[in-house]
């Protein structure tokens, strides 16, 4: 039986995780904020699969629940085969707009967190030559307008699993970035947006930015189990590919930035940028 560690496991993509993964009779291990206060959250896995759930507090913020977790885990299961480092959340907004505390929280999460759950549990995955799942995003390879932090977060995430993949090959750990269009979850809701008055010099771009988000979000939304299920297939491989990119924009994202001439891509992205985000001042 494999043992699964997976963080953010409480909502959208790692609560489906969770699921997936004890449907396949995996031991589960989900990790998320403020456990004891939200009860209720694993109360089916709880019920359902005692045998093999186990459910721990880790903000991937916080060292000491990090340390915490990684020690608990040590003492009552000795090892995992896989960590899936889903916790995140999106920041968007102008650069300028943006506080400072802002801009390292998102950070602290989406880069830092990712770095230090991988660090903590890197001995336990040297034992097992287990497997790491890295969220990106599509947001990972293309830069877009007003979503600078999250994109560099997710960029910075990208540098990090491709320099593990040969640093950890020869323990023989391998590493697999998992990059999303966009899916169906709490991501939408659960957005951090910046507050630009009236007075800002992006409160145009910015209006139009929240107007775009709020009618793409209407469009039927692609189902996050199309994720959380090839996640599980990919992690029963023997070789896990480098990347793997999630759902029809995804994969058309992924085309237009890998296979057109950087030149064109860039102009045809420009056009694209100008109509959808300076459209009030055209
Ligand atoms: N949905 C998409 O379209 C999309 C596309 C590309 C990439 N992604 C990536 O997919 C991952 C999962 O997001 P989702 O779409 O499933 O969104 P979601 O439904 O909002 O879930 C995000 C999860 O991350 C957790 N989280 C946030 N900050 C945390 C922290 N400091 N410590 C521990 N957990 C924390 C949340 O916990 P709480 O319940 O405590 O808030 C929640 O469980 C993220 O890395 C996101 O960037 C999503």
């Amino acid at each position: 039986m494999r043992t699964v560690l997976i963080t953010g496991a409480t909502s959208g993509f790692g609560k489906l995780l969770t699921e997936a993964f004890l449907q396949n009779g995996d031991y589960v291990i989900a990790t998320g904020r403020n456990l004891t206060e939200r009860n209720e959250v694993f109360s089916f896995e709880r019920k359902n699969h005692p045998d093999r759930f186990m459910e721990l507090t880790l903000d991937v913020t916080q060292k000491s629940e990090i340390a915490m977790a990684a020690a608990t885990v040590a003492n009552r299961l000795g090892t995992i085969d896989i960590l899936i480092n889903n916790a995140g959340y999106g920041l968007f907004g102008a650069l300028e707009d943006l506080t400072e505390e802002e801009i390292r929280y998102q950070m602290e999460v989406n880069f830092f967190g990712t770095v230090a759950v991988t660090r903590a549990f890197l001995p336990a995955l040297r034992q097992t030559q287990g497997k790491i799942f890295n969220f990106s995003s599509v947001f990972g390879f293309m830069g877009f307008p007003l979503t600078s932090l999250y994109c560099s977060s997710k960029y910075a995430v990208e540098g990090l699993t491709e320099s593990l993949r040969g640093e950890l090959a020869p323990f023989g750990v391998q590493v697999c970035l998992i990059e999303p269009g966009g899916f169906r979850t709490n991501f939408g809701s659960n957005l951090r947006w910046s507050s630009p008055g009236a007075q800002s010099a992006y409160h145009a771009q910015f209006m139009n930015y929240k107007d775009l988000h709020g009618k793409i979000s209407k469009r039927k939304p692609q189902q996050p189990s199309e994720v959380s299920e090839g996640i599980l297939r990919l992690s029963l491989q023997k070789r896990l590919p480098m990347r793997k990119v999630f759902g029809k924009d995804g994969r058309l994202s992924y085309f237009l930035k890998h296979c057109l001439p950087s030149r064109v891509y860039f102009t045809l992205m420009d056009r694209v940028f100008r109509m959808v985000f300076l459209k009030a001042q055209t």
